[in-house]
């Protein structure tokens, strides 16, 4: 064990990959989530496969605590998630959050209408409605504000669908304080729609370039 991960680590902290470039090698504990998360953590938008990279390492850690326990239902992720031991829960969290943001969520095609909607959701909310805007938690550009606000741009919009559908449904729970419940059992199908629709066409970058501009959250 100790041979792979020090040529893994001199890979990583010297770059001694071929080309020269640093390589961050995956620790050997994430190596199997690859398949599915991507080589760079970056997801699979097309398979409903979220990105990793980027996301706080306390949130990754919580969210595998979930689907071990059941709090959050998935029957791939909990039979990932159970096996793991908390140290390794601990490398599995540091690696992705370390990675960079590399990919942008392919665009769902919605009509302009629900576009506008859908910004009007992330940056303002609707008061009359009770939602508030998404960006007031996961900060302006929805890069999040770790540790416990994940990113919202940068994933499709079939899994933020998803995950909206599954707080209203129960198969979701754990997040802080019911919050992500409360906000999506406020929201209609066709807000849920218009939301994720407009959150997956904005760019991460672009995002984390406003974000510091505007100064982080609200
Ligand atoms: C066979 C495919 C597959 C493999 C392998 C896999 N995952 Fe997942 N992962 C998924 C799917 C699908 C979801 C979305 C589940 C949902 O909708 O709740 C997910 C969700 C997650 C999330 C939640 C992300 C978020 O934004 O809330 C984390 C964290 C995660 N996986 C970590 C891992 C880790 C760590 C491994 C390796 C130990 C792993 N996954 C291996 C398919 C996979
Ligand atoms: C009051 C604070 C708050 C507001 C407002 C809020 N969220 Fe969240 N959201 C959270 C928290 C906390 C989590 C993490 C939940 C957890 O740890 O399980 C979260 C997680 C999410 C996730 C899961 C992301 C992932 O990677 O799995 C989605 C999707 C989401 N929020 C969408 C939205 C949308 C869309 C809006 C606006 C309509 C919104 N949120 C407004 C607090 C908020």
């Amino acid at each position: 064990m100790l041979k792979p991960r020090l040529t893994m680590w001199l890979v990583a902290t010297l770059g001694l990959g071929s080309t020269g470039v640093v390589l961050a090698a995956p620790p050997p504990e994430a190596v199997s989530c690859a398949a599915c998360h991507g080589a760079m953590g970056e997801g699979l938008p097309a398979a409903n496969y979220p990105r990793l990279a980027g996301l706080p390492a306390n949130y990754i850690a919580e969210q595998l605590h979930y689907f071990a326990s059941g709090e959050r239902q998935n029957v791939i992720m909990s039979g990932m998630a159970k096996p793991l031991t908390p140290a390794q829960v601990k490398t599995i969290a540091d690696y992705y959050a370390a990675l960079p943001v590399t990919m942008a969520a392919p665009a769902a095609s919605v009509s302009a209408g629900l576009m506008a909607r859908g910004e009007q959701l992330a940056v303002y909310g609707d008061w009359k409605a009770g939602i508030p805007a998404c960006f007031r938690c996961h900060a302006a550009g929805g890069v999040g504000v770790p540790p416990y606000f994940p990113p919202l741009v940068g994933q499709s919009a079939n899994y933020l669908s998803d995950q909206i559908i599954a707080w209203q449904t129960g198969t979701r729970t754990g997040d802080p304080q019911g919050l992500m419940h409360t906000v999506a059992n406020r929201m209609t199908s066709s807000d849920t729609q218009a939301v994720v629709a407009w959150l997956a066409a904005q760019k991460p970058e672009a995002a984390v370039t406003m974000a510091k501009s505007e100064g982080g959250a609200q």
